[in-house]
């Protein structure tokens, strides 16, 4: 039995290095391209080596039955086919390591989804037509793109999520990168339930045209924001910035600003991934000016996590000193292992010691919020209460409560649970939150369900249950139960 309880932390201290292996990838710079015919050849952007990814903008209308509308303004003519030319020059940035991608999206034309299956409608004609799939009328010609760029601002922000999804399907084929503009307010009005599906590679988020959450003459609100955009479910975040103060209606940060006060503060972020540039046509020297500070590695920490799709950058001059990273963090994560599992061990032993044959529920999270009070009440993270119900997937829901909805879980080590998940309006400070689980957590009642532990984790406030297969689940959770008075203030 004791042996079992490892084996979930071995695989996390496995992941765990795996992560840090690919984090050794250098940040990127992605621009948009495409709505100004005076910007200059995509090939000439390539070259230009400024930038990881090129955002092709925009394929302005599709969904909803309509006739999609690829628009490149000046730079080709899709109607009469001699956009299909592009196909040598994205061939040629794709060479050079620069992704790709098609943005859905531009103040014009019509993006609307109107049902699941016109999401999926789309994702084929986006899989024939600009990806792996095959049409006889390619826009770009047979170039196959690297992703599909959201860069929805409007409509009722409704099936982007099952577009997304539906994309991310043809990735067993030819992998897909998704990635999404959200705008900085936090959530996105439009995109939030798309990007909470986790298959966004890479989330640039639009820091301009937004007062509450731009730079102005400091830093100070968009950091803030930036730290509420580092909790999306997504691994690599950029900033998104435009290229001169006329590109936006505010939010321009000079180079050199953007280089002492901005960076310095959001490369601590593990997510951060780099800079996005709106738009090419405004970057005369932007890019140039800021590019080796964004990929640079913050000296007192360590560079972002992502996953493999992180942008290897053009040069490869730096691939020696990157070698010598990724050695040092494998020496690193062994220690940081070895450390890790000997505290494990003595947190197990003491927790046997205390509760008798108290077993082991935590799988491989340790608790992450729990203040150094010396209490029972556990805390789980955010991500492995995602991963336990499969992102709060519908399949997984048992049902409605009044303070909100209860998933069933699963987690890591087996273990299953039910998780209740707080709605956001219930109101309830993190301090009162905490007082009352620890409460709960000690009422270990014969009829009542046990608390195994909660969540805490920016707005999100989850209890986290034994699983029990039968009706008084049910009725403790749902608040129909005797027993369950003490929850009363929770569920
Ligand atoms: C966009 O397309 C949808 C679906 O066809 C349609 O209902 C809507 O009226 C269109 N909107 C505009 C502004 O044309």
């Amino acid at each position: 039995m004791a042996g079992l309880t490892w084996l979930p932390f071995l695989a996390s201290s496995l992941l765990m290095m795996v992560s840090l292996f690919q984090s050794s990838q250098a940040a990127g710079v992605a621009v948009y391209w495409g709505q100004n015919g005076d910007e200059g050849s995509l090939a000439d952007t390539c070259a230009s080596g400024n930038y990881q990814f090129v955002n092709l903008a925009f394929l302005t209308t599709f969904g909803g039955g309509n006739t999609p509308v690829l628009n490149l303004a000046g730079h080709c003519n899709p109607g009469a086919g001699t956009c299909t030319s592009l196909s040598v020059e994205i061939n040629d940035c794709q060479n050079q390591n620069i992704k790709v991608l098609l943005s859905l999206g531009g103040a014009v034309g019509n993006q609307s989804l109107t049902s699941a299956d016109d999401a999926r409608q789309v994702a084929n004609y986006l899989w024939n037509n600009f990806l792996g799939g095959q049409s006889r009328s390619r826009p770009l010609g047979h170039a196959v793109l690297d992703g599909i760029d959201f860069s929805i601002e409007s409509g009722t922000g409704l099936y982007w999520d099952n577009l997304a999804r539906a994309l991310s399907g043809f990735s067993s084929q030819k992998k897909v990168y998704l990635s999404a503009a959200p705008q900085c307010p936090f959530p996105d009005a439009d995109l939030s339930t798309a990007i909470s599906t986790g298959l966004f590679d890479y989330v640039w988020i639009q820091f301009y045209n937004n007062g509450q959450c731009q730079y102005s003459t400091n830093a100070d609100n968009l950091i803030a924001a930036w730290n509420q955009w580092t909790s999306v479910h997504s691994n690599q975040i950029f900033l998104g910035v435009p290229a001169a103060p006329a590109a936006a209606d505010g939010g321009y940060i000079p180079p050199d600003a953007l280089i002492s006060q901005v960076l310095p503060s959001i490369k601590s972020s593990h997510k951060y991934a780099g800079v996005m540039i709106w738009n090419k046509y405004f970057d005369s020297g932007y890019s140039s000016a800021i590019k080796e500070q964004v990929a640079a590695s913050s000296p007192s920490i360590a560079p972002g996590s992502g996953s493999p799709s992180s942008p290897a950058g053009p040069h490869s001059g730096r691939k020696k000193s990157k070698n010598l990273r990724v050695k040092l963090y494998v020496v690193g994560a062994a220690i940081a292992t070895s450390l890790a599992a000997l505290a494990l061990l003595f947190w197990c032993c003491k927790l046997r010691k205390r509760k008798g044959n108290h077993r082991n529920f935590m799988g491989s999270e340790m608790p992450e919020l729990d203040d150094n009070e010396d209490d029972e009440s556990l805390f789980f993270s955010f991500t492995s209460i995602e991963i336990a119900t499969d992102h709060f997937s519908e399949e997984n829901k048992l049902g409605q409560g009044g303070f909100g909805p209860v998933y069933k879980g699963k987690l890591v080590n087996g273990l299953e649970v039910a998780v209740k998940r707080l709605n956001r309006m219930s109101g309830h400070g993190i301090e009162q939150f905490k007082n009352e689980v620890k409460v709960i957590s000690k009422l270990q009642h014969r009829n009542l369900v046990r608390l195994l532990g909660s969540c805490i984790e920016k707005e999100e406030r989850l209890l986290v249950y034994e699983y029990l297969p039968n009706n008084s689940l049910d009725s403790v959770l749902f608040g129909m139960c005797q027993n369950s008075i003490y929850l009363h203030s929770f569920i």
